[in-house]
């Protein structure tokens, strides 16, 4: 019931005692009590704002003076739209300076201006653009090699101790080198700003008291003034190689779009941008990692999990928590008013646990097949530059860790301190311990060879791979096997639903396999596979040598082809090996006690997998078409009457589900259903899209582009390089200039006045209003 006098001057409502917002809202008590400079915040902010994702989503916090945004859609919301949310505060001091610290600022020439990640547009996508092609992972390839020597280097100097501080003797180290070659700096400056960076951050994400003010401010400046100097030898001789040379010829060509004011801005912002965050990460994903034993002992086992070992760790305990925007017009965030000029706080941590859009939220799961869709590095037209690199260091160094210490262990009972500010988290110390007699080297020093290579960029969702053992290999009809996996401690499988599949990996071979075991069971999954001798060498491959106590690994299960069991009744048809999914949708059905008819066909009863099973269960329901016993399923009269709101799942050779979609025509529309195992683009819904001519002028080409197919994917088809990254119309490297023909944009790249010049697309995503475009290619 007290009034909150707040930063902007707004009192509590004198009648109410209660504190209210600027658009004249109450503020709840919980929203009045908000300090991020508290405990929990500072310890735990997606704890922190539990309260408000499940009461509250947006809240105006009198302390801050800021709206604070907690769920998942509405933070990506913000990002997403970068001219009604402006991010031009994001460099901005937190907590104004005093007078005098300004002028020690002033003393030392201080002029931090617009960098990259706080220009708005059109200014910033230009930019950006010029300067995007260093991080590009063609171009970032090349830096694994001597990021992992450097590594060892870092890790020869601690192995035989036995316990050491892993962010004071590394993880704060590692970056910052990492970032001076990256940026093509001299080494010989590199302690002096690794010192400064951290006053960078209390200065302008933190709440430091008045004195502590002054003493901010003299390093702060000392820290720019460093960085004037190094970029001062730069441009007196701009020959090297590294990002910032780049810059500074994009700044001789384009001086209007990289001007000298962001030269000196960002030679010292990039530095805190590419060090600390990337340090705080490594130093959260070792913790969380290590103190998820159970996790860390699977990628000893299994380096190839790392990447998406990473990602997990970015969602769950990420190094840049929260970041801002300020609203450029009257608007509303998850239902709330936001006024014109008002600040808003997006909680990334909160966003990346909300229940929401999270499965098991709280959960650590490396195996979580969409955990690189945290937002810990933003998200939109801004989203992070140096995310592939940032990828790359940690990959590379845990994957150094778990070869050379994977008996490691957190010591126990350390206190564990951040800087206190609003964004950026990360413990300022990690002490660990292992016992150096154990070491793997001594042994076998073979574990320094064949490190992992890590394809740049996000872990791709086929990537994520889990390790299986065959318990069972059973003949279930002449030429189909079954084969039953489980988890190699005996720990419970993920859970599945009819219509699910794997992907089963053994070295070389992947192939997708509908799973028809029993739902519910997370023992152990079972699959089919039938001998194709004249298919693509999978299928024999397996039959000749899976046996029980085989490991391999396994992509998913993932459902393309789910049951709607809102329905009132069913027609499930199977035609050979098709068996597999119909038969999990027809025990589901049973047990559900829904009304469904059963068509199972195949050559012959020796060739068809299950029978007995499905006989024994299904019996009511089946009628079998044995095609040796002259019983083949006329389909038109097989599906002649269907009931109102009845649907068709089908699976089985591809000539009977054309024969069906031939049917189908006539049915209302959501009636069949077919097993498609064709990888489609996850961002395009065919049955929405049409298909389209770009005509390629300089090269003389037409490439069609399918309705289930997108630009990038069909000039890369057709041979035609065009840079890609993010695949999702959020980076601009797929940028391709249209001569003619109308565009449909779907990015988040281009500004509106981009848009309407209608020469220019990014080719992983837009696409042709009408049915053909031109393009500069
Ligand atoms: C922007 C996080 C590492 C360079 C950003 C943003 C975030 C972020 C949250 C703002 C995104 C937005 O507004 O949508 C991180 C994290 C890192 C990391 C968590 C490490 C784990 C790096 C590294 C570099 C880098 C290593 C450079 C070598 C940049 C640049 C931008 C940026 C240039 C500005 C992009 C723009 O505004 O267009 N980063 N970052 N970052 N980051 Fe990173
Ligand atoms: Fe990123 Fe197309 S916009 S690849």
């Amino acid at each position: 019931s007290a009034i909150h006098r707040t930063e902007t001057g707004v009192a509590g409502c004198p009648f109410h005692q209660a504190a209210v917002s600027p658009t004249g809202c109450p503020v709840s008590p919980e929203a009045a009590a908000f300090d991020p400079f508290d405990a929990p915040y500072q310890l735990d902010p997606a704890e922190a704002l539990r309260w408000a994702r499940e009461q509250q989503p947006v809240f105006y916090s009198p302390r801050l003076g800021y709206w604070v945004v907690s769920r998942y859609e509405d933070v990506k919301a913000v990002f997403r739209d970068n001219l009604l949310f402006s991010p031009s505060i994001a460099l901005e001091k937190l907590t104004p300076a005093p007078p005098e610290a300004m002028k020690i600022l002033e003393s030392h020439g201080y002029a931090m201006r617009r960098t990259m990640v706080n220009e708005d547009e059109p200014d910033h996508m230009e930019r950006r653009r010029l300067l995007m092609e260093a991080f590009l992972p063609e171009h970032l390839e090349k830096h694994e090699a001597w990021v992992r020597e450097l590594v060892r280097d870092y890790m020869d100097r601690f192995i035989d101790k036995g316990h050491v501080d892993l962010v004071a003797e590394m993880f704060r180290e590692i970056p910052m080198t990492v970032a001076l070659r990256f940026l093509g700096v001299p080494e010989e400056d590199a302690q002096e700003l690794r010192r400064f960076s951290v006053a960078h951050t209390l200065n302008t994400w933190g709440r430091p008291s008045p004195a502590q003010q002054l003493q901010i401010a003299e390093d702060v400046g000392r820290f720019w003034q460093s960085a004037q100097a190094i970029l001062d030898r730069m441009l007196a001789e701009p020959t090297g190689e590294g990002w910032m040379y780049d810059s500074i010829r994009m700044h001789a060509e384009h001086p209007d779009i990289v001007p000298e004011s962001y030269l000196r801005s960002m030679m010292m912002a990039i530095l805190v941008a590419a060090h600390e965050t990337t340090a705080f990460a490594t130093t959260n994903a070792f913790r969380t990692l290590l103190s998820h034993r159970e996790s860390w002992n699977d990628i000893c086992e299994n380096p190839a999990l790392i990447p998406s070992a990473i990602e997990e760790c970015l969602r769950v305990a990420g190094s840049v928590v929260a970041w801002r925007r300020i609203a450029t017009d009257d608007t509303e965030v998850g239902g709330e008013k936001i006024p014109k000029g008002g600040r808003l706080l997006i909680v990334q941590a909160s966003a990346n646990q909300d229940r929401r859009h999270w499965e098991n939220p709280e959960a650590f799961d490396i195996y979580r097949h969409n955990a690189a869709e945290h937002l810990t590095f933003g998200y939109g037209a801004h989203q992070c530059m140096g995310k592939n690199i940032a990828r790359m260091e940690m990959r590379v160094i845990l994957d150094e860790f778990v070869r050379r210490l994977p008996h490691m262990q957190l010591v126990e009972d350390q206190a564990f301190e951040y800087l206190p500010n609003i964004s950026f988290r990360g413990a300022t110390s990690l002490w660990v311990e292992w016992d150096p007699a154990q070491n793997p080297e001594r042994r076998t020093p073979s574990v320094l060879e064949n490190p992992t290579h890590f394809r740049i960029g996000a872990p791709v969702k086929d990537d994520i791979l889990r390790r299986v053992v065959v318990s069972e290999v059973e003949r279930e009809a002449e030429a189909v096997i079954r084969v039953d996996l489980v988890d190699p401690h005996g720990r419970e499988l993920p859970d599945w639903s009819p219509g699910s599949h794997i992907e089963l990996v053994s070295g070389e071979w992947r192939r997708c396999y509908s799973l028809c075991g029993t739902c519910g069971d997370r023992s152990r999954l079972s699959i089919a596979i039938l001998r194709e001798p004249e298919g693509r060498g999978g299928s024999v491959h397996f039959h000749d040598t899976l046996e029980p106590g085989d490991v391999l690994h396994i992509a998913g299960p993932k459902n393309h082809f789910p049951l709607d069991e809102a329905v009132p009744r069913y027609t499930l048809i199977a035609g050979g090996i098709g068996i597999t999914p119909i038969l999990a949708m027809a025990d589901r059905l049973k047990a559900l006690g829904k009304p469904y008819a059963f068509h199972y066909c195949g050559a012959g009863r020796r060739t068809m997998a299950f029978l007995d099973r499905v006989e024994r269960d299904h019996e009511a329901a089946l009628t079998l078409h044995a095609g040796d016993e002259g019983c083949r399923l006329d389909l038109p009269r097989g599906l002649a009457g269907l009931s109102e709101g009845e649907q068709v799942y089908a699976c089985g050779p591809e000539r009977m589900l054309e024969a069906l979609e031939a049917l189908a025509v006539d049915w209302p529309e959501g009636t069949l259903h077919v097993e498609h195992f064709t990888a489609r683009s996850s961002i395009l819904d065919p049955e929405h899209e049409h298909a389209f001519d770009a005509r390629l002028a300089d090269s003389d080409l037409t490439v069609r582009v399918s309705n289930d197919q997108t630009l990038l994917e069909a000039l890369t088809a057709a041979g035609v390089d065009v840079p890609s990254d993010c695949c999702e119309g959020l980076c601009g490297t797929c940028e391709v200039a249209v001569a003619e023909g109308d565009i449909d944009h779907r990015d988040l790249v281009l500004s509106r006045a981009e848009r309407d010049a209608n020469d220019r697309m990014m080719a992983c995503c837009s696409r042709a209003k009408g049915k053909r475009l031109v393009l500069s290619l």
